[in-house]
């Protein structure tokens, strides 16, 4: 019998849940956005089909890994997907830690969508990887949002970090957010 497709209720309107092929269109659409540009490290601009196909691919492979799923599609009951978040899992001699990241697309931000995920999403983390005791996040320094995001989220702010990227030939500080176990 065919298992139904994993899912984390964030709240009554808002899942987390595998990424599907009929995210193709809204990929690209919500992807291609300066802002999430300029705000995250490996998402390609433009952000066209077939990075959302080589995506789609990517995901659809992980459902069957050994690690399970690591990116999750954020999904709104009306809206269908509007966003994604997910981690490394690591293993071996970092399998007591991992690092998230995530992106809104941008009709949705500013109304607390974030938060509430990044709080949800780091406790099942904890709740299904019982050698985790480390969850960062590493943000650029120039994205306050998203710093005050993990902020709410019950992340602490442990270090400013020196040009630690180097993004279309320029060196852009970062800020350490980390969330420990309690
Ligand atoms: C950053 C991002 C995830 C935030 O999601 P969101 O759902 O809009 O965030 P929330 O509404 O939950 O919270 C945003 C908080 O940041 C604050 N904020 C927004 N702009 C800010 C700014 N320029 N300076 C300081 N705080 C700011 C808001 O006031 C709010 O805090 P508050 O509730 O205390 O008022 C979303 O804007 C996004 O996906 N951006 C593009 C991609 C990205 O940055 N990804 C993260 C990479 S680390």
């Amino acid at each position: 019998m065919q298992q139904p497709a994993p899912q984390i209720p964030v709240n009554q309107s808002i899942i987390l849940a595998p990424f599907q092929p009929e995210d193709k269109a809204a990929l690209i659409r919500y992807l291609n956005d300066p802002v999430l540009y300029a705000n995250t490290l490996k998402v390609p601009s433009p952000y066209t089909a077939i990075d959302a196909d080589e995506w789609l691919v990517r995901v659809e492979a992980e459902k069957d890994a050994p690690g399970g799923i690591a990116n999750w599609s954020i999904r709104h009951h009306e809206h269908g997907l509007i966003g994604g978040i997910g981690c490394f899992l690591k293993t071996g001699l970092e399998g007591h830690l991992d690092e998230i990241g995530y992106w809104l697309a941008e009709p949705f931000r500013g109304k607390g969508i974030m938060t509430e995920v990044v709080q949800r999403y780091t406790q099942w983390l904890f709740e299904h990887r019982p050698h985790l005791v480390r969850i960062e996040a590493g943000v650029f320094a120039h994205n306050p949002a998203s710093e005050r995001v993990l902020e709410k989220a019950g992340f602490q702010r442990e270090g400013y970090l020196r040009k630690i990227h180097l993004k279309n030939g320029v060196y852009l500080d970062g800020v350490m957010m980390a969330c420990i176990r309690c």
